[in-house]
């Protein structure tokens, strides 16, 4: 069979090693020359529940979570009973006989039994790597050989030792000679990309890059679900690139040393998600009054309280712009893919740097562990920005730390490195530095530190802006961070099946947002749509309160992002 895109849904208990199985499936088949999007979901606990992968791969771009599934492969019975809804009409079953009986929904010939248990008992003495005989089985499904299953179980596996790696590698090739016979009428045909310089990373994975391409030099963490590989992965790498990375007692801890390190000089990022970010508000208002500039990655997850530590939501956004006690100002950002999840860190960096303030990038947990591959980036394309220094001429005995400027920016000193008083203070203080309490220099240093937000927003007016506006379109989807790739995929389906055209804007600067081009984007339009994965419609509000608009809110709290038909049947409800 030729295709153009095909999704397989792989589903079991946790610790059954569906992840694994996905993970090293995914990379076999972007080297076999396809795209691909990939989403994993499981529970909170170590073991037990539901531990599903979804990979989706294709000759053309794959840019999000699909409703219906063309393939499942059930490691168990809950695993069948949750997903067999989503097999498409044309799709089909793979599973165990032993371990899970399908009733008769699907109807004849599209049920296809892969004794994987069996299969991994023969040939490898037990069933601990059935996942890998599942691996084996599906390669042939998106026509990927052997080899490059062997190959990525080898780097997967690598760390756990040689005679892991064989037993693993034994497992693939039984399942892989087993689908030769038993599953040909499941074999697909793709066009493929000839090799290209690309790499499969996750979200998170992505911005641990992107913080190293930036120039990051010091990381203070505390692990929480989703943002722990962010600190795991530049634990590891920063040291190999003479950086430093610390784990702290806890969140407050964390971001305190981060101003510390960010106040001596350093370009700092600290990684957490919802409840830490709560515990960090009063601290990053001490960053905001000190000037100090960071990077806050916050990977937000289903809330509030430990809520779904493992699940996706949009809802830390009114606390991330508006979670303060008194005013301090911060600018907030949201990648919209993996891809932009590198390119935004830098960028991040830059306005902390240039602004002197906290810079909060709202990822989430479905963009976090989704993985895709993307172009290598070409890192001498980077743009760095050191934040301002006191020139040659400053002296102690004038020297302003909080100087009240043009943009709101004044020149900060590092301890030690220049001959000058430096001060950093959370109490309200003078151009100096020096506590002072007076109604007219609180109501000027106030202005002061929004001055810089202001400088921002003018700033990024002359910066480009995702945004698509059609001739002729009257209506318009408004969204932030993930869900770009499912409006994207919507709008697509809109006009190819429908012949309606629909305009699209993305903006990654969410505050200060680009005021300027959202009232020119708003301007033509008679009807606004805003998706987003949270109860109250947090941006729909934010977007109300600047714009004095009243979009059409769509909301999804399920802990799964949305995909492309569910906004693609949202908007054509509202047409
Ligand atoms: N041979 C040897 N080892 C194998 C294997 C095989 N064939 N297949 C899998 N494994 C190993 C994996 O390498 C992994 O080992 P590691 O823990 O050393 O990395 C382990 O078995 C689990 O397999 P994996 O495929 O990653 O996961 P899974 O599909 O079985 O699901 C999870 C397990 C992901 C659901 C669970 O472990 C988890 O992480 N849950 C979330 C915990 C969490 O974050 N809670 C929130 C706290 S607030």
């Amino acid at each position: 069979m030729a295709s153009d895109d095909l999704v397989i849904r792989i589903s079991g208990e946790g610790g059954e090693g569906v992840i694994s199985c996905g993970e090293i499936l995914a990379k076999a088949v972007v080297r076999g020359g396809l795209n691909i999007h990939a989403f994993r979901t499981f529970p909170a606990e170590i073991r037990g529940g539901l531990a599903t992968f979804q990979l989706r791969a294709g000759s053309g771009p794959t840019l999000s979570l699909k409703q219906r599934i063309d393939y499942l492969l059930a490691f168990n019975q809950q695993s069948y009973d949750t997903w067999v809804d989503r097999i498409k009409p044309e799709g089909a079953l793979l599973y165990d006989p032993k371990l899970c009986q399908p009733d008769d929904r699907l109807g004849g010939g599209r049920n296809f039994e892969v004794p994987l248990d069996q299969l991994s008992q023969d040939a490898t003495g037990g069933t601990r790597a059935k996942n890998m005989v599942a691996v084996g089985a599906t390669l042939g499904l998106f026509n990927v050989p052997l080899e490059y299953g062997k190959d990525q179980i080898a780097e997967f596996f690598g760390r756990k030792g040689k005679e892991i790696v064989g037993v693993n590698q034994q497992a693939v090739e039984a399942g892989f000679v087993y689908a030769k016979e038993h599953l040909r009428a499941c074999h697909h045909e793709f066009e493929r990309h000839p090799e290209r310089d690309q790499i499969t990373v996750t979200g998170n994975e992505a911005v641990a890059l992107g913080a190293l391409a930036a120039g990051v030099e010091y990381v203070a963490g505390y692990p929480i679900t989703p943002a722990t590989p962010i600190f795991e992965f530049l634990c590891k790498e920063l040291p190999k690139f003479g950086g430093t990375a610390i784990q702290l007692e806890d969140e407050i801890a964390s971001l305190a040393n981060g101003i510390g390190a960010s106040y001596v000089g350093k370009r700092v990022l600290t990684a957490t998600s919802g409840p830490g970010l709560s515990l960090m508000s009063e601290t990053l208002n001490l960053a905001a009054m000190a000037e100090c500039p960071l990077v806050i990655i916050n990977v937000m997850r289903g809330g509030p309280s430990t809520g779904l530590p493992t699940k996706t939501e949009q809802s830390d956004l009114k606390f991330a712009i508006y979670g303060t006690s008194g005013e301090s100002p911060r600018c907030i950002m949201a990648p919209l893919s993996i891809y932009d999840c590198f390119w935004q860190i830098p960028r991040a960096f830059r306005i902390a740097e240039r602004y002197q303030m906290p810079v909060i990038v709202l990822t989430d947990q479905a963009m976090a562990y989704s993985s895709m591959n993307i172009d290598t980036p070409a890192l001498e394309s980077i743009q760095h920005f050191r934040r301002l220094r006191p020139g040659q001429d400053a002296v102690r005995a004038n020297f302003k730390r909080y100087a009240i400027t043009e943009t709101g920016v004044s020149p900060m000193p590092f301890p030690g490195e220049d001959d000058l008083p430096y001060i950093g203070t959370g109490l309200e203080h003078d151009e100096t530095g020096a506590p002072n309490y007076t109604p007219a220099n609180h109501r000027a240093m106030t202005a002061k530190r929004f001055q810089k937000l202001r400088t921002l927003g003018v700033h990024i007016t002359q910066q480009p802006m995702e945004e698509v506006e059609p001739e002729g379109a009257e209506v318009g989807v408004i969204g932030w961070g993930s869900t770009y790739g499912a409006i994207t995929e919507a709008i697509r389906m809109l006009d190819e099946k429908d012949g309606v055209k629909i305009a699209h804007l993305h903006p990654r600067v969410i505050s200060p947002q680009n005021e300027w081009r959202t009232r020119r984007f708003l301007g033509p339009l008679r009807k606004i749509i805003v998706p987003e994965e949270n109860y109250t419609g947090q941006y729909a509000h934010f977007l109300k309160g600047k714009f004095g608009i009243h979009p059409i809110e769509v909301h999804k709290i399920d802990g799964i992002p949305f995909t492309s038909e569910e906004i693609y049947e949202a908007i054509k409800e509202e047409l």
